[in-house]
Protein backbone atom coordinates (compact mmCIF):
# COMPACT_ATOMS: atom_id res chain seq x y z
CA UNK A 1 0.00 0.00 0.00
CA UNK A 2 1.24 3.65 -1.00
CA UNK A 3 0.16 6.50 0.24
CA UNK A 4 -1.58 7.23 -3.01
CA UNK A 5 -5.23 8.50 -2.57
CA UNK A 6 -4.52 9.51 1.07
CA UNK A 7 -7.80 11.95 1.65
CA UNK A 8 -8.23 12.73 5.27
CA UNK A 9 -11.16 15.42 4.10
CA UNK A 10 -13.68 14.07 6.03
CA UNK A 11 -17.34 13.98 4.70
CA UNK A 12 -19.95 15.33 6.25
CA UNK A 13 -20.93 11.93 7.01
CA UNK A 14 -17.87 11.03 8.52
CA UNK A 15 -18.10 14.56 10.76
CA UNK A 16 -21.83 13.24 11.64
CA UNK A 17 -21.16 9.82 12.51
CA UNK A 18 -18.19 11.14 14.24
CA UNK A 19 -20.29 13.39 16.34
CA UNK A 20 -22.82 10.72 16.89
CA UNK A 21 -20.22 8.72 18.88
CA UNK A 22 -19.30 11.44 20.35
CA UNK A 23 -22.89 12.20 21.69
CA UNK A 24 -24.13 8.97 22.83
CA UNK A 25 -20.51 7.79 24.64
CA UNK A 26 -20.92 11.24 26.88
CA UNK A 27 -24.51 10.79 27.46
CA UNK A 28 -24.84 7.29 27.52
CA UNK A 29 -21.87 5.38 28.73
CA UNK A 30 -20.09 7.69 31.00
CA UNK A 31 -22.34 7.87 33.67
CA UNK A 32 -22.15 4.02 34.52
CA UNK A 33 -18.71 2.86 32.85
CA UNK A 34 -16.90 3.24 36.45
CA UNK A 35 -19.28 0.80 38.10
CA UNK A 36 -19.75 -1.60 34.91
CA UNK A 37 -15.52 -1.68 35.20
CA UNK A 38 -16.23 -2.46 39.22
CA UNK A 39 -19.07 -5.27 39.08
CA UNK A 40 -18.39 -6.54 35.50
CA UNK A 41 -21.55 -6.39 33.79
CA UNK A 42 -23.14 -4.27 30.81
CA UNK A 43 -26.66 -4.32 30.49
CA UNK A 44 -28.73 -5.50 27.82
CA UNK A 45 -30.49 -1.92 27.85
CA UNK A 46 -27.18 -0.60 26.59
CA UNK A 47 -26.42 -2.69 24.01
CA UNK A 48 -29.92 -2.30 22.66
CA UNK A 49 -29.10 1.46 22.43
CA UNK A 50 -26.52 0.64 20.68
CA UNK A 51 -28.16 -1.17 18.11
CA UNK A 52 -30.52 1.28 17.86
CA UNK A 53 -27.87 3.99 17.00
CA UNK A 54 -26.71 1.86 14.72
CA UNK A 55 -23.22 1.13 15.92
CA UNK A 56 -23.30 -2.86 15.69
CA UNK A 57 -24.13 -2.99 12.53
CA UNK A 58 -22.34 0.47 10.41
CA UNK A 59 -20.60 -1.11 7.40
CA UNK A 60 -23.01 -3.75 6.90
CA UNK A 61 -24.68 -2.74 3.25
CA UNK A 62 -28.39 -1.28 3.87
CA UNK A 63 -29.93 -4.17 2.02
CA UNK A 64 -29.14 -6.52 5.62
CA UNK A 65 -29.88 -3.82 7.86
CA UNK A 66 -26.75 -2.03 8.46
CA UNK A 67 -25.60 1.60 8.33
CA UNK A 68 -24.01 1.30 4.72
CA UNK A 69 -20.85 3.28 5.76
CA UNK A 70 -16.98 3.19 5.27
CA UNK A 71 -14.23 2.19 7.55
CA UNK A 72 -13.13 5.34 8.30
CA UNK A 73 -16.48 6.34 9.78
CA UNK A 74 -16.24 3.07 11.80
CA UNK A 75 -12.86 4.25 13.10
CA UNK A 76 -13.88 7.78 13.77
CA UNK A 77 -16.76 6.02 16.06
CA UNK A 78 -14.48 3.54 17.16
CA UNK A 79 -11.98 6.01 18.92
CA UNK A 80 -15.14 8.14 20.11
CA UNK A 81 -16.47 5.46 22.24
CA UNK A 82 -13.59 3.78 23.02
CA UNK A 83 -12.52 7.50 24.84
CA UNK A 84 -15.16 6.60 27.12
CA UNK A 85 -15.56 2.82 27.64
CA UNK A 86 -13.29 -0.09 25.71
CA UNK A 87 -16.17 -2.37 26.63
CA UNK A 88 -18.78 -1.28 24.44
CA UNK A 89 -16.25 -0.32 21.84
CA UNK A 90 -15.12 -4.39 21.72
CA UNK A 91 -18.50 -5.52 21.37
CA UNK A 92 -19.15 -3.18 18.40
CA UNK A 93 -15.62 -3.81 17.40
CA UNK A 94 -16.00 -7.63 17.24
CA UNK A 95 -19.74 -7.72 15.59
CA UNK A 96 -19.23 -4.98 13.17
CA UNK A 97 -15.64 -6.44 11.57
CA UNK A 98 -15.70 -9.94 12.81
CA UNK A 99 -18.89 -11.14 12.56
CA UNK A 100 -20.89 -9.34 10.28
CA UNK A 101 -17.88 -8.25 8.13
CA UNK A 102 -17.43 -12.15 7.90
CA UNK A 103 -21.00 -12.99 6.94
CA UNK A 104 -21.51 -10.41 4.60
CA UNK A 105 -17.81 -11.27 2.64
CA UNK A 106 -18.17 -14.94 2.51
CA UNK A 107 -21.72 -16.19 3.75
CA UNK A 108 -24.48 -17.29 1.49
CA UNK A 109 -27.83 -15.56 0.56
CA UNK A 110 -29.15 -18.09 2.76
CA UNK A 111 -26.99 -17.09 5.94
CA UNK A 112 -27.08 -13.65 5.88
CA UNK A 113 -30.94 -13.44 5.49
CA UNK A 114 -31.13 -15.97 8.46
CA UNK A 115 -28.26 -14.29 10.66
CA UNK A 116 -26.73 -11.17 9.41
CA UNK A 117 -29.93 -9.30 9.22
CA UNK A 118 -30.54 -9.37 12.98
CA UNK A 119 -27.12 -9.08 13.65
CA UNK A 120 -26.65 -5.86 11.92
CA UNK A 121 -29.85 -4.18 13.49
CA UNK A 122 -28.01 -5.19 17.28
CA UNK A 123 -30.96 -7.50 17.69
CA UNK A 124 -28.44 -10.24 17.84
CA UNK A 125 -24.93 -10.18 19.34
CA UNK A 126 -22.20 -11.96 17.60
CA UNK A 127 -19.30 -13.82 18.89
CA UNK A 128 -16.36 -15.01 17.12
CA UNK A 129 -14.31 -18.09 18.18
CA UNK A 130 -10.71 -18.71 17.47
CA UNK A 131 -8.30 -19.22 19.82
CA UNK A 132 -8.56 -22.24 22.38
CA UNK A 133 -6.46 -23.25 25.90
CA UNK A 134 -3.52 -24.26 23.58
CA UNK A 135 -4.20 -22.35 20.04
CA UNK A 136 -4.00 -18.22 20.74
CA UNK A 137 -1.32 -17.16 18.45
CA UNK A 138 -0.24 -20.18 16.90
CA UNK A 139 -3.87 -19.77 16.00
CA UNK A 140 -3.76 -22.62 12.99
CA UNK A 141 -3.25 -25.63 15.70
CA UNK A 142 -6.66 -26.10 16.17
CA UNK A 143 -7.91 -29.08 18.66
CA UNK A 144 -11.28 -28.61 17.97
CA UNK A 145 -12.88 -30.76 15.48
CA UNK A 146 -15.45 -30.34 13.07
CA UNK A 147 -16.02 -34.07 11.87
CA UNK A 148 -18.01 -34.62 8.15
CA UNK A 149 -21.02 -36.42 9.08
CA UNK A 150 -22.82 -36.11 5.51
CA UNK A 151 -25.62 -33.53 5.75
CA UNK A 152 -24.13 -32.13 9.06
CA UNK A 153 -20.55 -31.29 11.05
CA UNK A 154 -19.72 -32.99 14.82
CA UNK A 155 -18.20 -30.16 16.44
CA UNK A 156 -16.29 -31.28 19.60
CA UNK A 157 -13.83 -28.99 21.50
CA UNK A 158 -13.41 -26.07 23.48
CA UNK A 159 -12.66 -22.64 23.08
CA UNK A 160 -11.26 -20.04 25.02
CA UNK A 161 -11.49 -16.24 25.74
CA UNK A 162 -14.53 -15.53 23.61
CA UNK A 163 -15.60 -11.53 23.27
CA UNK A 164 -19.61 -11.51 24.05
CA UNK A 165 -19.33 -14.95 24.52
CA UNK A 166 -22.23 -15.09 27.55
CA UNK A 167 -24.54 -13.05 25.70
CA UNK A 168 -24.18 -13.51 22.20
CA UNK A 169 -26.71 -15.58 19.87
CA UNK A 170 -24.39 -16.16 16.77
CA UNK A 171 -20.86 -17.76 17.02
CA UNK A 172 -18.36 -17.85 14.27
CA UNK A 173 -16.66 -21.05 15.53
CA UNK A 174 -13.58 -22.81 13.45
CA UNK A 175 -12.62 -26.08 13.65
CA UNK A 176 -10.65 -29.08 12.22
CA UNK A 177 -12.55 -30.93 9.35
CA UNK A 178 -9.18 -32.47 7.66
CA UNK A 179 -6.13 -32.58 10.35
CA UNK A 180 -4.16 -33.82 6.95
CA UNK A 181 -4.37 -31.18 5.31
CA UNK A 182 -3.27 -28.47 8.38
CA UNK A 183 -4.43 -24.82 7.76
CA UNK A 184 -6.43 -25.80 5.08
CA UNK A 185 -8.68 -28.71 6.55
CA UNK A 186 -9.99 -26.23 8.99
CA UNK A 187 -13.56 -25.05 8.54
CA UNK A 188 -15.74 -21.70 10.52
CA UNK A 189 -19.00 -22.90 11.35
CA UNK A 190 -22.27 -20.93 12.33
CA UNK A 191 -23.20 -21.74 16.07
CA UNK A 192 -26.46 -21.00 17.40
CA UNK A 193 -26.51 -20.38 21.54
CA UNK A 194 -28.46 -23.01 22.78
CA UNK A 195 -27.56 -25.90 20.05
CA UNK A 196 -27.66 -28.89 21.91
CA UNK A 197 -24.07 -29.89 23.17
CA UNK A 198 -22.84 -26.38 23.29
CA UNK A 199 -22.27 -24.72 27.06
CA UNK A 200 -21.12 -21.63 27.78
CA UNK A 201 -18.09 -21.81 30.64
CA UNK A 202 -17.42 -19.34 33.16
CA UNK A 203 -16.93 -15.77 32.61
CA UNK A 204 -13.14 -14.55 32.87
CA UNK A 205 -12.16 -12.03 35.44
CA UNK A 206 -9.62 -9.65 33.74
CA UNK A 207 -7.59 -6.56 34.44
CA UNK A 208 -9.29 -4.70 31.73
CA UNK A 209 -12.29 -4.38 29.66
CA UNK A 210 -14.25 -5.60 32.55
CA UNK A 211 -17.52 -4.63 31.56
CA UNK A 212 -17.12 -7.12 28.20
CA UNK A 213 -17.51 -10.99 29.06
CA UNK A 214 -15.41 -12.97 28.14
CA UNK A 215 -15.88 -16.69 28.34
CA UNK A 216 -15.07 -20.39 27.46
CA UNK A 217 -17.52 -22.02 25.15
CA UNK A 218 -17.62 -26.14 25.53
CA UNK A 219 -19.05 -28.38 22.71
CA UNK A 220 -19.77 -31.60 22.89
CA UNK A 221 -21.02 -33.49 20.18
CA UNK A 222 -22.56 -30.24 18.67
CA UNK A 223 -24.91 -30.99 15.21
CA UNK A 224 -23.73 -28.51 13.09
CA UNK A 225 -26.11 -28.52 9.81
CA UNK A 226 -23.73 -28.21 6.98
CA UNK A 227 -25.49 -25.19 5.27
CA UNK A 228 -23.58 -23.31 8.48
CA UNK A 229 -20.44 -23.73 7.20
CA UNK A 230 -18.81 -20.60 5.76
CA UNK A 231 -17.44 -20.71 2.44
CA UNK A 232 -16.24 -24.03 0.71
CA UNK A 233 -14.62 -27.07 2.67
CA UNK A 234 -11.23 -26.06 4.35
CA UNK A 235 -12.00 -22.04 3.98
CA UNK A 236 -12.33 -21.48 7.15
CA UNK A 237 -8.89 -20.69 8.12
CA UNK A 238 -8.56 -17.90 5.35
CA UNK A 239 -11.96 -16.62 6.56
CA UNK A 240 -10.60 -16.53 9.99
CA UNK A 241 -7.25 -14.72 8.52
CA UNK A 242 -8.81 -12.33 6.00
CA UNK A 243 -11.50 -11.22 8.75
CA UNK A 244 -9.14 -10.22 11.03
CA UNK A 245 -7.36 -7.87 8.73
CA UNK A 246 -10.21 -5.75 9.53
CA UNK A 247 -10.95 -6.35 13.01
CA UNK A 248 -7.30 -5.43 13.63
CA UNK A 249 -8.65 -1.82 12.11
CA UNK A 250 -11.28 -1.94 14.30
CA UNK A 251 -9.14 -2.43 17.67
CA UNK A 252 -6.52 -0.48 16.55
CA UNK A 253 -9.28 2.49 16.53
CA UNK A 254 -10.05 1.33 19.99
CA UNK A 255 -6.24 1.47 21.01
CA UNK A 256 -6.62 5.29 19.86
CA UNK A 257 -9.55 6.02 21.41
CA UNK A 258 -8.36 4.84 24.74
CA UNK A 259 -4.95 6.93 24.48
CA UNK A 260 -7.30 10.05 23.09
CA UNK A 261 -9.35 9.84 25.85
CA UNK A 262 -6.29 9.58 28.27
CA UNK A 263 -5.08 12.54 26.67
CA UNK A 264 -7.54 15.13 27.02
CA UNK A 265 -8.26 13.91 30.40
CA UNK A 266 -5.10 14.92 31.45
CA UNK A 267 -4.94 18.30 29.48
CA UNK A 268 -7.80 19.33 31.38
CA UNK A 269 -6.44 18.07 34.55
CA UNK A 270 -3.41 19.75 34.09
CA UNK A 271 -4.57 23.06 33.50
CA UNK A 272 -6.83 22.90 36.70
CA UNK A 273 -4.09 21.22 39.27
CA UNK A 274 -2.05 23.78 40.77
CA UNK A 275 1.37 23.21 42.44
CA UNK A 276 4.03 25.92 43.50
CA UNK A 277 1.29 28.37 42.64
CA UNK A 278 0.85 27.69 39.21
CA UNK A 279 -1.18 24.82 37.13
CA UNK A 280 1.19 21.75 36.77
CA UNK A 281 0.53 22.47 33.12
CA UNK A 282 3.17 25.39 33.34
CA UNK A 283 5.76 22.78 34.62
CA UNK A 284 8.43 21.97 31.72
CA UNK A 285 7.95 18.49 32.56
CA UNK A 286 4.29 18.22 32.14
CA UNK A 287 4.34 20.17 28.85
CA UNK A 288 6.91 17.30 27.26
CA UNK A 289 4.50 15.28 28.51
CA UNK A 290 1.34 16.18 26.51
CA UNK A 291 3.18 16.92 23.87
CA UNK A 292 4.86 13.53 23.16
CA UNK A 293 1.29 11.87 23.71
CA UNK A 294 -0.27 14.73 21.33
CA UNK A 295 2.28 13.82 18.96
CA UNK A 296 1.89 9.95 19.70
CA UNK A 297 -1.80 9.99 19.06
CA UNK A 298 -1.65 11.78 15.79
CA UNK A 299 0.50 9.56 14.17
CA UNK A 300 -1.91 6.86 15.72
CA UNK A 301 -4.68 8.18 14.48
CA UNK A 302 -2.74 8.43 10.78
CA UNK A 303 -2.15 4.90 10.67
CA UNK A 304 -5.76 3.98 11.87
CA UNK A 305 -7.09 6.26 8.84
CA UNK A 306 -4.47 5.07 6.38
CA UNK A 307 -6.03 1.50 7.10
CA UNK A 308 -8.80 2.84 6.66
CA UNK A 309 -8.70 4.44 3.71
CA UNK A 310 -6.89 1.22 2.18
CA UNK A 311 -10.15 -0.91 2.82
CA UNK A 312 -12.25 1.26 1.63
CA UNK A 313 -10.11 1.70 -1.56
CA UNK A 314 -9.70 -2.06 -1.98
CA UNK A 315 -6.20 -1.74 -1.38
CA UNK A 316 -4.71 -4.52 0.29
CA UNK A 317 -4.71 -3.52 3.96
CA UNK A 318 -3.00 -7.15 5.47
CA UNK A 319 0.38 -4.38 6.20
CA UNK A 320 -1.70 -1.35 7.24
CA UNK A 321 -4.06 -3.18 9.21
CA UNK A 322 -1.46 -4.55 11.43
CA UNK A 323 0.78 -1.56 11.35
CA UNK A 324 -2.02 0.21 12.54
CA UNK A 325 -2.84 -1.94 15.61
CA UNK A 326 0.79 -2.92 16.63
CA UNK A 327 1.80 1.15 17.01
CA UNK A 328 -1.83 2.61 18.50
CA UNK A 329 -1.97 -0.28 21.04
CA UNK A 330 1.45 0.53 22.50
CA UNK A 331 0.33 4.18 21.93
CA UNK A 332 -2.44 3.21 24.66
CA UNK A 333 -0.04 1.83 26.78
CA UNK A 334 2.37 4.82 27.00
CA UNK A 335 -0.63 7.48 26.87
CA UNK A 336 -2.47 5.69 29.73
CA UNK A 337 0.41 5.18 32.01
CA UNK A 338 1.39 9.10 31.68
CA UNK A 339 -2.12 10.31 31.82
CA UNK A 340 -2.22 8.42 35.15
CA UNK A 341 1.16 10.42 35.92
CA UNK A 342 -0.16 13.91 35.50
CA UNK A 343 -3.13 13.38 37.75
CA UNK A 344 -0.88 12.34 40.95
CA UNK A 345 -2.61 10.30 43.35
CA UNK A 346 -5.57 11.18 41.66
CA UNK A 347 -4.88 9.53 38.66
CA UNK A 348 -4.34 6.03 41.00
CA UNK A 349 -8.26 6.18 42.33
CA UNK A 350 -11.42 4.91 39.91
CA UNK A 351 -13.30 8.56 40.01
CA UNK A 352 -10.97 10.05 37.61
CA UNK A 353 -11.00 7.14 34.86
CA UNK A 354 -7.41 6.96 33.98
CA UNK A 355 -6.76 3.65 35.47
CA UNK A 356 -9.24 2.59 33.89
CA UNK A 357 -8.24 3.63 30.77
CA UNK A 358 -4.50 2.47 31.84
CA UNK A 359 -5.80 -1.39 32.71
CA UNK A 360 -8.14 -1.13 29.54
CA UNK A 361 -5.17 -0.51 27.23
CA UNK A 362 -3.44 -3.39 27.41
CA UNK A 363 -5.55 -5.96 25.86
CA UNK A 364 -5.46 -3.86 22.84
CA UNK A 365 -1.47 -5.54 22.38
CA UNK A 366 -3.13 -8.71 22.80
CA UNK A 367 -6.16 -9.50 21.05
CA UNK A 368 -6.72 -9.76 17.37
CA UNK A 369 -3.18 -10.66 16.84
CA UNK A 370 -0.34 -10.16 19.85
CA UNK A 371 2.01 -7.23 18.93
CA UNK A 372 4.67 -9.96 18.44
CA UNK A 373 2.21 -11.51 15.98
CA UNK A 374 1.70 -7.98 13.70
CA UNK A 375 5.00 -7.79 13.97
CA UNK A 376 5.17 -11.19 12.26
CA UNK A 377 2.58 -10.07 9.87
CA UNK A 378 4.30 -6.77 9.17
CA UNK A 379 7.82 -8.42 8.41
CA UNK A 380 5.75 -11.07 6.26
CA UNK A 381 4.81 -8.25 3.96
CA UNK A 382 7.80 -6.67 3.62
CA UNK A 383 9.95 -9.70 2.81
CA UNK A 384 6.89 -11.14 0.28
N1 LIG B 1 -4.63 -12.30 5.75
C1 LIG B 1 -4.98 -13.28 4.87
N2 LIG B 1 -4.44 -14.50 4.91
C2 LIG B 1 -3.52 -14.75 5.85
C3 LIG B 1 -3.12 -13.78 6.79
C4 LIG B 1 -3.71 -12.50 6.70
N3 LIG B 1 -3.38 -11.54 7.55
N4 LIG B 1 -2.19 -14.32 7.60
C5 LIG B 1 -2.02 -15.57 7.20
N5 LIG B 1 -2.82 -15.84 6.15
C6 LIG B 1 -2.94 -17.10 5.41
C7 LIG B 1 -1.64 -17.44 4.71
O1 LIG B 1 -1.62 -16.83 3.43
C8 LIG B 1 -1.71 -18.94 4.63
O2 LIG B 1 -2.56 -19.35 3.60
P1 LIG B 1 -2.03 -20.22 2.36
O3 LIG B 1 -1.14 -21.28 2.92
O4 LIG B 1 -3.28 -20.74 1.75
O5 LIG B 1 -1.30 -19.27 1.50
C9 LIG B 1 -2.43 -19.31 5.91
O6 LIG B 1 -3.13 -18.15 6.34
C10 LIG B 1 -1.48 -19.77 7.01
O7 LIG B 1 -0.55 -18.74 7.21
P2 LIG B 1 0.94 -19.02 7.65
O8 LIG B 1 1.52 -20.12 6.84
O9 LIG B 1 1.62 -17.72 7.68
O10 LIG B 1 0.67 -19.61 9.13
P3 LIG B 1 1.52 -19.44 10.44
O11 LIG B 1 0.99 -20.46 11.35
O12 LIG B 1 2.96 -19.40 10.15
O13 LIG B 1 1.15 -17.96 10.97
C11 LIG B 1 -0.31 -16.26 11.92
C12 LIG B 1 -0.12 -17.46 10.98
C13 LIG B 1 -0.17 -15.00 11.09
C14 LIG B 1 0.67 -16.22 13.04
C15 LIG B 1 -1.72 -16.47 12.42
O14 LIG B 1 -1.81 -17.70 13.09
C16 LIG B 1 -2.24 -15.36 13.30
O15 LIG B 1 -2.66 -14.34 12.80
N6 LIG B 1 -2.26 -15.58 14.65
C17 LIG B 1 -2.91 -14.68 15.57
C18 LIG B 1 -4.32 -15.12 15.78
C19 LIG B 1 -5.23 -14.00 16.14
O16 LIG B 1 -5.11 -12.88 15.66
N7 LIG B 1 -6.24 -14.32 16.96
C20 LIG B 1 -7.24 -13.39 17.30
C21 LIG B 1 -8.46 -14.10 17.80
S1 LIG B 1 -9.92 -13.10 17.67
C22 LIG B 1 -9.86 -11.97 18.88
O17 LIG B 1 -8.89 -11.87 19.56
C23 LIG B 1 -11.10 -11.11 19.00
C24 LIG B 1 -11.04 -10.18 20.14
O18 LIG B 1 -10.21 -10.27 20.98
C25 LIG B 1 -12.00 -9.16 20.33
P1 LIG C 1 0.20 -17.15 23.27
O1 LIG C 1 -0.03 -17.40 21.84
O2 LIG C 1 0.45 -18.31 24.13
O3 LIG C 1 1.38 -16.10 23.42
C1 LIG C 1 2.12 -15.91 24.62
C2 LIG C 1 3.23 -14.89 24.34
O4 LIG C 1 4.15 -15.43 23.36
C3 LIG C 1 2.70 -13.57 23.73
O5 LIG C 1 3.48 -12.49 24.18
C4 LIG C 1 2.94 -13.79 22.24
O6 LIG C 1 3.05 -12.57 21.53
C5 LIG C 1 4.25 -14.55 22.25
N1 LIG C 1 4.42 -15.35 21.06
C6 LIG C 1 3.67 -16.41 20.65
N2 LIG C 1 4.14 -16.89 19.49
C7 LIG C 1 5.20 -16.12 19.13
C8 LIG C 1 6.11 -16.09 18.02
N3 LIG C 1 5.99 -16.96 17.02
N4 LIG C 1 7.08 -15.16 18.02
C9 LIG C 1 7.19 -14.26 19.02
N5 LIG C 1 6.38 -14.23 20.08
C10 LIG C 1 5.38 -15.13 20.13
N6 LIG C 1 -9.97 -14.91 20.82
C11 LIG C 1 -10.97 -15.22 19.98
O7 LIG C 1 -10.87 -16.11 19.15
N7 LIG C 1 -12.15 -14.52 20.04
C12 LIG C 1 -12.35 -13.52 20.91
O8 LIG C 1 -13.43 -12.92 20.92
C13 LIG C 1 -11.31 -13.19 21.82
N8 LIG C 1 -11.49 -12.21 22.76
C14 LIG C 1 -10.53 -12.03 23.72
C15 LIG C 1 -10.77 -11.17 24.78
C16 LIG C 1 -9.87 -11.05 25.82
C17 LIG C 1 -10.16 -10.16 26.97
C18 LIG C 1 -8.65 -11.80 25.79
C19 LIG C 1 -7.65 -11.73 26.89
C20 LIG C 1 -8.38 -12.59 24.70
C21 LIG C 1 -9.31 -12.74 23.67
N9 LIG C 1 -9.10 -13.62 22.61
C22 LIG C 1 -10.10 -13.92 21.74
C23 LIG C 1 -7.86 -14.41 22.55
C24 LIG C 1 -6.67 -13.63 22.03
O9 LIG C 1 -6.79 -13.41 20.67
C25 LIG C 1 -5.41 -14.44 22.39
O10 LIG C 1 -5.24 -14.36 23.79
C26 LIG C 1 -4.20 -13.93 21.66
O11 LIG C 1 -4.29 -14.18 20.28
C27 LIG C 1 -2.90 -14.54 22.22
O12 LIG C 1 -2.98 -15.93 22.34
P2 LIG C 1 -2.55 -16.65 23.70
O13 LIG C 1 -3.29 -15.99 24.80
O14 LIG C 1 -2.72 -18.10 23.52
O15 LIG C 1 -1.02 -16.31 23.87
Amino acid sequence: TALNGLNFQFTEEHLAVQQAARDFAQTELLSGVIERDEKEFFPEELVRKMGEMGFLGMMVSPEYGGGGMDTVSYVLAMEELSKIDASASVMVSVNNSLVCYGLEAFGTEEQKQKYLIPLASGQHIGAFALSEPEAGSDATSQHTTAEDMGDYYLLNGTKNWITNGGRANTYLVIAQTHPEKGHRGINCLIVERGMEGFQIGKKENKLGIRGSDTHSLMFTDVKVPKENRIGPDGFGFKFAMSTLNGGRIGIAAQALGIASGAYELALQYSKERKTFGKPIAEHQAIQFKLAEMATQIDAARFLCLRAALDKDNHQDYVKSAAMAKLFASQVAMDTTVEAVQIHGGYGFVKEFHVERLMRDAKITQIYEGTSEIQKIVIARELLK
